[in-house]
């Protein structure tokens, strides 16, 4: 039976890291990949709370790497869902670096993550319904439905064009 739907401050999640030597560049700055975890790591875990279901990642797009982040910064990982379909969730997320010792901060990535819902036998599973209801949320909400939209529309014209 599917549980009842939940609103995304329910799953939101919060993390942060500080970029030592080891997470970076050769250009001294994070390096993209690691971000790409902590992203990861962070929408998972927004999934998993909000179905209580194991999930796996099926999907990254417009991930946007927007402004480098130096050794011994503060970054801000947040994320929440943003939509649902029947075993599948989208989360977005937006990192934000922040400058210890200024207190100045920036956004410096933004990711949009589909993970879908497992049972005990591996095979996808309906998920709980999303309940938007501020600006913000419904706002997520609109922008994520055209994502899917958009990513069925270009999958035909390419399928099409075969
Ligand atoms: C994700 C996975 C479970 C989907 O299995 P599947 O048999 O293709 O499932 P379905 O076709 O029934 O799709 C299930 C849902 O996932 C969505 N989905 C599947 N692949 C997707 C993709 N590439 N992008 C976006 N959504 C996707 C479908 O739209 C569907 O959504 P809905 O139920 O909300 O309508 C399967 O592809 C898988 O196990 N992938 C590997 C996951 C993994 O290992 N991740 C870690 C990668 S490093």
């Amino acid at each position: 039976m599917t549980k009842s739907p939940k609103t995304p401050s329910e799953s939101a999640v919060e993390m942060r890291e500080m970029v030592m030597p080891n997470h970076t560049n050769p250009q001294n700055t994070v390096f993209g990949g690691t971000v790409m975890s902590w992203i990861d790591i962070a929408a998972a875990m927004v999934a998993a709370r909000h179905c209580g279901k194991p999930v796996v990642t099926a999907h990254i797009d417009d991930i946007d790497f927007i402004a480098p982040i130096k050794v011994g910064y503060h970054v801000l990982i947040q994320a929440s869902l943003n939509y649902v379909g029947k075993t599948s969730m989208i989360v977005g997320v937006k990192v934000t670096s922040e400058n210890p010792y200024t207190g100045e901060v920036r956004t410096t990535t933004k990711a949009y993550l589909t993970f879908v819902a497992l049972d005990d036998l591996g095979k996808p599973i309906e998920v709980p319904g999303l309940k938007v209801e501020t600006e913000d949320e419904i706002r997520r909400f609109e922008n994520a439905k055209k994502r899917v939209q958009m990513k069925k529309d270009v999958r035909n014209t390419l399928e099409n064009k075969k």
